[in-house]
C-alpha cells in the first residue's frame, strides 16, 4: 500500500482528492485538516461512502503541527509515499474590493498568503522528503492555479497570484534538487471549481477539479517532474 497525505482535506478539492485516492486499490489515505472536528466530519462522510481513510490534525502554517503530523503518520505507517499540498487560501478576498489592485495591496495580507500557500508546502516537503528518499519513492503534487501563470499574468488579486507563482517556482527548485531520485514533484491547476473558494459560479464540479491531482499522485516511475499540469496535460508556466 502507498501512504498518501492530503492537506486541507476537510472540504472542497482536498476532500475530493481523498475520495478519489481512497478508491485506488493500493493507496491508503491520511486526510488532514487544521480543525479537528471539521476533518473528522469529512472522514466520517467518506467512511459512510465505504471508503477507509485515516486522519491527523495538520495546520500547514504551524511547524509544530507539521512535525507532529509527519511523525505520527511515520510511526503508524512507516512511510509517506504521496504528498498532496492542497490546503490554500485566497487572501485577497478579505480586501475591500472583490478584485483588489496591487496599488491597494497590503503586505501583511501577502505574507499570510505566502505562509499558507508556499511556506506551508515547503515545510511539509522538508519533513517528508527524507522518508521518500529512504524508500526511493515519492510523488508530490502542489495545487497551484492559472492565476499563478506568468504567460497570462493579469492585474488584480496580487496576494493570491504571487503565492501561486511562487509555488510553481518552488516546484521547479524541488524537481531540480530531486532529479535522479524516484521522487516526482509537479504542480497543477484544477480549473475553476465549485468550492467555497471557487464560488457557485465556477464551471467545474469537484471530480473534474481533483482528477489531475490523482493522475500526478499516481505517476509511474520515470514519469514527469518539475512540470505544470491542467487536465492531465502540460500547461504553460
Ligand atoms: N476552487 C478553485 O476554483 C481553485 C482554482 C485554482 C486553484 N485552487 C486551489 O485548490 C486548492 C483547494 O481549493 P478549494 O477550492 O478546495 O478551496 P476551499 O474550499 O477554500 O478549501 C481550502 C482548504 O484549505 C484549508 N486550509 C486553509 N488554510 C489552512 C491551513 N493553514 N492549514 C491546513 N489547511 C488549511 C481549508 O481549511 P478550513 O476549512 O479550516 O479553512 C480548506 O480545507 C487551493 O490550494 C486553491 O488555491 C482552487
Amino acid at each position: 500500500m502507498k501512504i498518501a497525505l492530503v492537506t486541507g482535506a476537510n472540504r472542497g478539492i482536498g476532500m475530493e482528492i481523498c475520495r478519489q485516492l481512497a478508491q485506488q486499490d493500493d493507496v491508503k489515505v491520511v486526510a488532514t485538516s487544521r480543525d479537528v472536528a471539521k476533518g473528522q466530519a469529512a472522514v466520517k462522510q467518506l467512511e459512510s461512502e465505504g471508503l477507509k481513510v485515516g486522519y491527523h490534525q495538520l495546520d500547514v502554517t504551524d511547524p509544530v503541527s507539521i512535525e507532529q503530523c509527519v511523525r505520527a503518520v511515520a510511526d503508524e505507517h512507516g512511510r509517506i509515499d504521496i504528498l498532496v499540498n492542497n490546503a490554500g487560501i485566497f487572501p485577497d478576498k478579505d480586501a475591500a474590493s472583490s478584485w483588489p489592485s496591487v496599488f491597494d495591496a497590503d503586505v501583511e495580507t501577502m505574507i499570510r498568503g505566502m505562509r499558507t500557500n508556499v511556506y506551508g508546502p515547503m515545510m511539509l516537503i522538508q519533513q517528508v522528503v527524507p522518508m521518500m528518499r529512504k524508500n526511493k519513492y515519492g510523488r508530490i503534487v502542489n495545487l497551484s492555479s492559472g492565476m499563478g501563470q506568468l504567460t497570462h499574468m493579469n492585474g488584480g488579486c496580487p496576494s493570491y497570484r504571487l503565492s501561486k507563482t511562487s509555488l510553481n517556482a518552488l516546484t521547479r527548485i524541488l524537481a531540480d534538487e530531486l532529479s535522479g531520485t524516484n521522487i516526482l514533484v509537479n504542480t497543477m491547476c484544477p480549473g475553476w471549481v465549485k468550492t467555497e473558494m471557487g464560488g457557485p459560479g465556477a464551471t467545474r464540479e469537484l471530480p473534474e477539479g481533483a482528477d489531475t491531482a490523482i493522475f500526478l499522485a499516481t505517476l509511474p516511475d520515470g514519469g514527469p517532474s518539475g512540470q505544470f499540469y491542467r487536465d492531465r496535460q502540460p500547461f504553460a508556466w
